[in-house]
């Protein structure tokens, strides 16, 4: 085996291949943050702001937020459960995908018009 199918080899069993490839595919980001739509609206724009709309809003300011309701440090009544489901990872991920997107109208889904 050559020097380089040894290291591809190591990569692959290692899993790390896999995750470098998650963390570059933008589908990655935007499937996981598609779990936050229904209540926050498609593309992170809801419906007169209740609950907040997503798009735009600032990296940081988003990670820090899903970060204390996964730790308990911001009281809340939903938002503290889902964020348990991520990794420091994922939700950096998922803030910087609502952060690129631009804040507009929201289309209420069809069963509220
Ligand atoms: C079941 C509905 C629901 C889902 C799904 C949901 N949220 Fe929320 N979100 C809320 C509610 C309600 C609040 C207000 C805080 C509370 O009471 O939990 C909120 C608040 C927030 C806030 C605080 C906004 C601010 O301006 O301070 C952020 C950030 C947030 N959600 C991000 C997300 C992300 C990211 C996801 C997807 C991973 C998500 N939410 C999925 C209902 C939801």
């Amino acid at each position: 085996m050559s020097k380089a199918m040894t290291l591809l080899a190591v990569v692959l069993v290692s899993g790390g291949w896999a995750q470098s490839v998650m963390a570059a595919d933008p589908q990655y980001a935007r499937s996981l943050a598609a779990t936050c739509f229904t209540c926050h609206g498609t593309e992170g724009r809801s419906v007169n702001g209740v609950p907040p709309s997503l798009a735009g809003q600032n990296k940081d300011y988003m990670l820090k937020q899903m970060l204390e309701f996964r730790d308990g440090k911001r009281p809340a009544t939903i938002m503290h459960q889902h964020a348990k489901g991520y990794t420091n990872d994922q939700l950096e991920l998922i803030a910087g995908y609502f952060a690129s997107l631009t804040p507009g109208r929201a289309t209420p889904a069809p069963a509220a018009r």
